[in-house]
């Protein structure tokens, strides 16, 4: 795509962070894939408006704030205080950060619900939900939870098993209880507004063949028009955190209907705020441009939802939508077991410099919905070698010899090759960022800097210090070398504009735009002397960070203690599974969950090391069924396998087999341990015997 050079008016989101949980570093990879763009688009000389917002609505908030004992607003505006904290010191410059709970979005989202409702798009429709008795409320399928009905593990959400993988209505589910009090759910009707999507087909065909999707999105589309179009149930009985429908006592938005709107209300705000033109933007016909970075998991709102609520309710479409794809980081989702589910405030806490994490993703990201994979030790390795070791060198080794020996004044040459070709790249740089291909445009960049590094070690101006009559040539590569790294520093800006802002300081010069690859340091220019730009990263921050963000699993005096797997798999989908809102799970169990716990006195019929395992023994358990159990237990360093058979112990009887590397564990023993020591496993008073129930 070449570079227009007609000013565009464009307005640009990232998906909304909901408000019940920290930014950590998979929701950054977007935000700062965003930023990038919207600051090379206003580099370009653009008129770019950049928003976003909290996305606050919900029975997750609603819950998580009746816990805590404070409002939903109480909640949702200490949210706010943090993520707009957390983007500010990540150089994530939004022009305006929002909240769906604001009186714009009341309206906008009431507005547009009114028009859909006047276009004949909306039904209504009697549908049998699971109901809470103890809380008197309709429970998200993400709030029932019981027996899978294919691999029968219990404790699995109504939406999908963790085990075995598949997906079911919760009414399928074996057992059923209440996420929220423990209940037993039971149905109940109750009639709920649908968005007649089923008739938007043809509208969103066209729509997606307009070029508004990528390749790989389009032809999601194409699977989900063949599985046919399902009408949108966007109506929630009270009691819920949101807002109530028009006409409609007790019925709320589903909060994915607003969210998206939030988009427009952070826009409306931003409008109000500064004098611009709302209607501009949204209007039907409008030829202002806009754009909406997303997560793969969140396409099916916005490229069916979305742009179906906005065709039948009166106004404009986006203009493309821009998914990626998850983040990994080594190689694995991220694991609050192996310390890799790292928060935005973590990595600040420990590796300090934001700009770090800036580079190394935009190193990383292109315009495919690819998985990105953040390699702790890569990432060490290409911070340093890339940005100390290349890009910041160029200015650490010239700019000295022009503050002391020159005053400061540079004297380049009319017409060094290297600027030349450094300058030639410009236009390929700047599609490769409109394109959001970071990658290619940095591996570009590279090369550059390499380049500018072999002039000044060509030309070696240490050397030519020491030489007598050679003050001029030093002067003029040092300089032609301090024109190179402006150069680098302009194509970097929209990565690292923190350092491009004291490097703009310290070369004296006006802000870098893209038009001004044009110009070069006139001839006399002054300069600031030289201060330390950057630090290497240090591979014990990385190992700090880590420790610190690692959940102690040997030291939870829990049944965590000999199985990790378990939580962990939940954080790692729950991260994956955002797209549905209603994710979070109450913290406290019941007396109810606790009696689920099916624990028995169990004989260690035999006990042996496994091979390859470091951690693990294989115990056969006797627990008076017919086959004993097979189970792998995190209890070697403490035991020595032949002392443990024929001990009594406890275990925990209907934990769902896990698969492992090493075999199928079906069940886990109990075992304390903290940091004063452990593992323990657990022995009944004499008497017990192997089968009996502990209660
Ligand atoms: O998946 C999520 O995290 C949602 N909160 C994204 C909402 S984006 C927009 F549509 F509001
Ligand atoms: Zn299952």
């Amino acid at each position: 795509m070449a570079i227009a050079n007609t000013p565009r008016k464009i307005l640009v989101t990232s998906a909304l962070p909901y408000a019940n949980g920290s930014i950590h570093l998979g929701h950054l990879v977007e935000y700062i894939q965003t930023d990038i763009w919207v600051r090379f688009q206003k580099m370009q000389g653009h008129t770019v408006h950049y928003v976003c917002a909290d996305d606050t609505h919900g029975t997750p908030i609603m819950l998580r704030a009746e816990k805590e004992g404070i409002t939903p607003e109480t909640l949702i505006g200490n949210v706010h205080k943090e993520h707009s904290a957390d983007f500010s010191e990540f150089l994530v410059a939004f022009d305006n950060y929002y909240s769906t709970n604001a009186p714009e979005n009341k309206e906008l989202s009431q507005g547009i619900y009114k028009k859909l409702k006047a276009a004949g798009k909306i039904s209504t429709k009697t549908i049998e939900q699971f109901y809470d008795p103890v809380k008197n409320m309709f429970l998200p399928d993400r709030f029932i939870k019981g027996e899978c009905p294919k691999c029968h593990a219990k404790d699995q959400y109504g939406d999908s098993c963790e085990v075995c993988g598949a997906t079911y209505n919760p009414t399928e589910l074996i057992n059923a209880y209440s996420a929220v009090s423990g209940a037993a759910p039971v149905r109940k009707e109750t009639e709920h507004y649908f968005f007649k999507l089923s008739e938007c087909e043809d509208f969103l065909k066209n729509w997606t063949r307009s070029g508004t999707l990528q390749g790989e999105a389009a032809n999601k589309m194409g699977e989900w028009f063949e599985n046919g179009l399902n009408d949108w149930d966007i109506s929630r009985d009270a009691p819920y955190f949101g807002f109530e429908i028009p006409d409609a006592p007790g019925k709320y938005f589903y909060v994915w209907l607003d969210a998206p709107i939030g988009y427009m209300a952070s826009f409306k705000k931003l409008c109000s705020d500064k004098g611009f033109d709302f209607d501009e933007y949204w209007k039907q016909d409008s030829t202002t441009e806009l754009y909406h970075f997303i997560g793969k998991d969140i396409l099916y709102f916005h490229a069916l939802f979305w742009p179906a609520t906005l065709e039948y309710s009166g106004y404009r479409k986006p203009t493309q939508i821009f998914a990626h794809g998850f983040l990994t980081v080594n190689g694995e989702k991220m694991s609050k077991s192996r310390g890799t589910f790292i928060t935005a405030r973590s990595y600040l806490d420990h590796i300090k410099n934001p700009e770090y994490l800036r580079y190394y993703y935009a190193a990383k990201l292109n315009s495919t919905m690819e998985d990105i994979d953040l390699n702790l030790e890569d990432f060490v390795a290409r911070v340093n070698s890339d940005l100390v070791g290349k890009y910041i060198n160029i200015a650490s080794r010239t700019a000295g010899f022009i503050n002391k020996r020159f005053e400061g004044k540079l004297n380049p040459s009319a017409n060094n090759a290297v600027v030349a070709e450094i300058k030639a790249a410009a236009q390929l740089l700047a599609d490769s960022y409109a394109e959001r291909e970071y990658g290619k445009a940095l591996r570009e960049i590279m090369r550059l800097a390499d380049l500018a590094n072999g002039f000044v070690a060509e030309k070696a101006p240490w050397v030519l210090a020491k030489q007598e009559g050679q003050d001029a040539l030093l002067q003029e590569v040092c300089s032609d070398a301090l024109e190179m790294f402006r150069l680098l520093t302009l194509y970097l800006k929209p990565v690292l504009p923190k350092l491009a802002t004291e490097i703009e300081q310290f070369l004296n010069i006006a802000p870098l735009t893209w038009a001004v690859v044009d110009a070069s340091l006139p001839v006399q220019h002054g300069i600031n002397s030289y201060e330390h730009l950057i630090t290497r990263v240090d591979i014990k921050q990385i190992e700090a960070m880590t420790e610190a963000n690692k959940e102690n699993l040997q030291a939870t005096p829990t049944p965590a203690a000999v199985s990790a797997t378990h939580s962990e798999q939940r954080h790692a989908q729950h991260q994956q599974n955002e797209a549905n809102a209603e994710a979070e799970e109450a913290a406290y169990i019941s007396i109810d969950d606790f009696t689920k716990v099916d624990l028995r006195i169990a004989r260690i019929a035999n006990a042996e090391h496994v091979e390859g395992a470091e951690k693990l023994l294989k115990l056969t358990l006797d627990i008076g069924e017919e086959k004993p159990r097979q189970v792998f237990a995190g209890i070697k360093s403490a035991y020595d396998p032949a002392t443990l058979v024929g001990r009594l112990t406890v275990m925990v009887a209907n934990l769902a087999p896990r698969k492992m590397k090493f075999g199928l564990s079906e069940g886990m023993v109990l075992a304390a341990s903290d940091e004063r020591g452990g593992p323990f496993i657990l022995s009944p008073d004499s008497g017990a015997q192997p089968g009996m129930r502990v209660k």
